[in-house]
C-alpha cells in the first residue's frame, strides 16, 4: 500500500492507472476506521482495479467546532487497517494540501441539501460537497463508495456528481451494526457507559416501527419512535423524518411513494447519533 499525502503525487499514480484503463474505486473517510468503513473497502475491492482510500478530517463540514475539536483522531492505526485490506492507496492529505486556497463554492442541491441535517447542520452538506468534489477530481475515481448509515449524505453527492457532471458511479453499502444493533460510528467512542447501553433502542425502536406502521399512519409512526425513545432519560430526538428514499421530500402517506425511509438524529447525552430504516422498497429506483 503507497501511502501518500500530496495530490500532485496522487494524480501521478491515478493517471498511470487510468491510461493502463484501470478502473479506480475512491473510499472517502475522514478516519477512525471502523468495520463500517472496511466494508466500504471490501466493496470496492471487489469492484475495481485500484482502491484508494482517503483519510481526511474536513473541516468545512464541522458547523460545531467542538465537535470538530473531539473528533476521534486515530491515523496511525487508520493506516495499518488499510493495509491490512488490501488497499492500494491511502491517500492522507493536510488541510494545506487540500484547502490550499478557501474554498469558497456554495452548493446549491435544492430540497436534498436544505431537509434534515441540512437544517440541523448548517453548512455542513456545503463542506461535504467541497471535499467530495475535490476528492473526486483528484482521484478520478470511476467508482465511489458510501455508506447508507449517512443516507442523506449519499442523496447530496449523488446530486452534486450530476450537477457537476462527474462521470462515474456512486454506489451505496448497507449499514454495519454492532452486535446489539447500534449503527457503527466513529463518534461511537465519545458515548458514556450509560449512554452505549441504552443507545441501542434506537435501531431497536425503528426496527419495531416497521410493525407498528402497518397499523398506523406516517404521523403516528413518527410519534410512537419519538415518543419510545424520547422515555430513555439519556436520549433526545433531535428529527425523525419519514421521507421519500430518492428526493428525500417528506411523505404523508404510505402510498406516497415506492420507497420510503426514516431518518433519525438522537443525542445520547453529548453525541448525535444517526440512523435510518427502510419502510418500502418496491423497485430500486437508483
Ligand atoms: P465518515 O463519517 O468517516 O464516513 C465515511 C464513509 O463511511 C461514509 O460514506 C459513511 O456513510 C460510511 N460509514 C460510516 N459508518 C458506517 C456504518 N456503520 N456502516 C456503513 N457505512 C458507514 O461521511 C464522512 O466520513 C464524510 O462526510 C466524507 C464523505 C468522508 C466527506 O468528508
Amino acid at each position: 500500500m503507497k501511502i501518500i499525502n500530496r495530490v500532485d503525487d496522487l494524480r501521478d499514480l491515478v493517471a498511470e492507472a487510468r491510461k493502463a484503463g484501470k478502473t479506480i474505486g475512491l473510499v472517502p473517510t475522514m478516519g477512525a476506521l471502523h468495520p463500517g468503513h472496511l466494508s466500504l473497502v471490501e466493496r470496492a475491492r471487489l469492484d475495481t482495479d485500484l482502491v484508494v482510500v482517503s483519510v481526511f478530517l474536513n473541516p468545512t463540514q464541522f458547523n460545531n467546532p467542538e465537535d470538530l475539536r473531539t473528533y476521534p483522531r486515530t491515523v496511525e492505526a487508520d493506516v495499518a487497517l488499510l493495509e491490512q485490506a488490501g488497499v492500494d492507496i491511502a491517500f492522507v492529505p493536510t488541510v494545506e494540501q487540500m484547502y490550499p486556497e478557501p474554498d469558497e463554492r456554495v452548493f446549491d442541491l435544492g430540497n436534498v441539501m436544505r431537509v434534515m441535517e441540512g437544517e440541523m447542520r448548517p453548512g455542513h452538506f456545503n463542506g461535504v460537497c467541497q471535499v467530495v468534489s475535490k476528492l473526486f477530481e483528484m482521484s478520478q475515481a470511476t467508482h465511489a463508495y458510501f455508506g447508507e448509515k449517512d443516507f442523506q449524505q449519499i442523496a447530496v453527492v449523488r446530486a452534486m456528481a450530476k450537477q457537476m457532471g462527474f462521470d462515474l458511479e456512486i454506489i451505496s453499502c448497507p449499514v454495519v451494526r454492532e452486535s446489539d444493533g447500534l449503527a457503527r460510528s466513529s463518534r461511537n467512542v465519545r458515548l458514556t457507559p450509560e449512554a452505549r447501553r441504552v443507545a441501542p433502542a434506537i435501531y431497536a425502536t425503528l426496527k419495531a416501527s416497521i410493525d407498528f406502521a402497518r397499523h398506523h399512519t406516517v404521523q403516528q409512526t413518527v410519534d410512537w419512535v419519538t415518543a419510545t425513545i424520547n422515555a430513555y432519560p439519556e436520549m433526545e430526538v433531535e428529527y425523525y423524518s419519514v421521507v421519500d428514499g430518492v428526493t428525500l421530500e417528506p411523505v404523508s402517506t404510505w402510498d406516497d411513494s415506492n420507497y420510503i425511509v426514516g431518518c433519525i438524529t438522537v443525542y445520547c447525552g453529548d453525541v448525535r447519533e444517526i440512523d435510518n430504516i427502510t419502510y418500502r422498497k418496491v423497485v430500486n429506483p437508483r
